[in-house]
């Protein structure tokens, strides 16, 4: 079945510019099923390995990728904020064209989602592993495995579940293995953690399940209660196992022969978005500074990614159980939150300067006037994009392309337009600007409720810029 590339990108480009530059209203699901045409695209599955949140569409990363007006860009694909790695592995799994890629993120535990998804696995030597530290769990003593002390911990897990997850960090921790799949154990591990743990299912940061806040509605409350007395008496290995089984489809990379012969592949190069260098990726999603050396000036031909929002997405803090159990400690958690892009975690004492963006002072002023700490909030998100889009524009080749895939919020009660925000700081740097799209979310990860101040985000809007 032949893959159908259109030049929508011109088409849509038009429609834009008469209708003097409203979004344009697309469905990135339809259109990518028709240039599918029946073409199956079965590896979108491998998305799925471990859950993130704020994950993007593998829809919208494929229609971009599979543009016939980007065919003549064949070189690096860059995701500053990579998250799960779903534009990495998009790049890598693309059937019109596959592209290196490279990507940038903060969170460990997205880092370790990443790199474990876009790596060549076999499904023999997996199930050879696995078997070994079966050995190992089986025969472990009690006198030789630690169990972590992070603060709370019998809050979020029962002792059975305490005792087992750690003799299987022993027994992970201490087989012979290559770092590839000892990374894709500790995967399998970190999969687990939140299903044993006693964190309500229905909130992403770690909040202790209540079933009794879910009794208007009776099949919910049954459920939970079910659940809390299931994570009382986990059974570890059987679902460590489970947990395997289903990242054992990772190996139909091998069907890749370019990935396979090392033509290309997808990396994880640092952490920091604001100053993008070549690091060393480390296992277990550790990162060692190597000196500083920089991503040279003009080496990527499209960069796609999706920021962090504007206040909406506690990445650290919805991920904190599986990054304790892998070792990060909490001290080390506080200060990738205040690292983090958007996070709530700002210090009172930061002065605000504007930024001489009219659209973005204007808010600014706005906001500060109704509440401080929100006003430093804003600021230090534009603040910070600020020097995030001069990194990329430095990175980007002349003629290349800057996609931007994110929400509209609400901020004390009023409506953001952030897309619109975040083009004219783009515009500010250098970078044209194409197109806007918009498409109705569906189903990301990360529509969380929040309390007045954040919002529900309901649009995707896809910011098109060129250099
Ligand atoms: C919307 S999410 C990306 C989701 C990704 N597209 C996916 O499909 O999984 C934004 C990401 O930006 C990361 N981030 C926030 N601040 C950052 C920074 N300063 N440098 C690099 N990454 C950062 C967050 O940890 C989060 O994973």
């Amino acid at each position: 079945v032949e893959i159908i590339i259109e030049d929508q990108l011109d088409k849509l480009t038009r429609k834009y510019n008469n209708s003097g530059g409203k979004p344009v209203l697309v469905n990135f699901k339809n259109l990518t099923n028709k240039m599918l045409n029946g073409f199956p695209h079965n590896d979108k599955l491998l998305h799925y390995i471990h859950t993130y949140p704020g994950r993007i569409s593998p829809s919208i990363a494929f229609y971009f990728l599979s543009l016939n007006e980007f065919k003549s860009l064949k070189g690096y694909v860059l995701d500053p904020f990579a998250g799960s790695g779903t534009i990495l592995l998009e790049s890598l799994i693309n059937p019109v064209l596959k592209r290196p890629a490279l990507g940038v993120e903060i969170n460990p535990l997205a880092r370790l989602i990443s790199k474990v998804k876009t790596t060549v696995l076999n499904e023999e030597e997996i199930n050879k592993s696995l078997i070994k530290i079966k050995n190992i769990y089986e025969k472990v003593n009690k006198k030789d495995y630690e169990i972590p002390s992070f603060t709370n911990i019998d809050l979020w897990f029962s002792k059975k579940a305490k005792l087992q997850l750690a003799k299987l960090k022993f027994s992970i921790a201490k087989v012979k293995l290559n770092d590839n799949y000892r990374d894709f154990f500790w995967l399998s591990f970190s999969k687990i953690i939140r299903k044993v743990s006693k964190a309500d299912p229905h909130i992403p940061p770690p909040v202790v399940l209540k079933p009794i806040k879910y009794k208007n509605n009776p099949k919910e409350y049954q459920k939970l209660k079910a659940y809390l007395k299931a994570v009382e008496n986990p059974n570890i290995w059987l679902l460590f196992e489970k947990s395997v089984k289903e990242n054992s489809k990772l190996s139909i990379l091998n069907k890749l022969t370019e990935l396979v012969n090392n033509k290309i592949d997808a990396k994880i190069i640092s952490d920091n978005a604001k100053d993008i260098s070549i690091d060393k990726i480390r296992p277990c999603g550790n990162i060692t500074k190597n000196g500083g050396i920089k991503l040279s000036d003009e080496s990527i031909d499209i960069i796609l990614t999706s920021p962090p929002y504007l206040t909406a997405q506690k990445y650290i803090r919805s991920t904190k159980l599986e990054l304790l159990w892998l070792g990060y400690s909490s001290e080390e958690l506080s200060k990738l939150e205040r690292k983090t892009i958007g996070s709530e975690y700002v210090t009172k004492s930061t002065p605000i300067c504007l930024l001489n963006i009219e659209s973005i002072d204007k808010l600014l002023e706005a906001v500060y006037k109704k509440s401080k700490p929100r006003g430093i909030m804003v600021y230090e998100y534009f603040a910070n994009m600020k020097i995030v889009l001069s990194e990329l524009y430095r990175v980007l080749k002349k003629e290349g392309y800057a996609i931007f895939v994110m929400g509209d919020n609400v901020v004390l009660k009023k409506h953001i337009k952030t897309y619109n925000l975040l083009t004219n700081l783009a515009e500010s740097i250098g970078f044209k600007e194409l197109l806007t799209l918009k498409d109705k979310i569906r189903n990301r990860s990360m529509i969380t409720k929040r309390n007045g101040t954040g919002g529900i985000i309901r649009n995707e809007f896809i910011i098109i810029l060129k250099k």
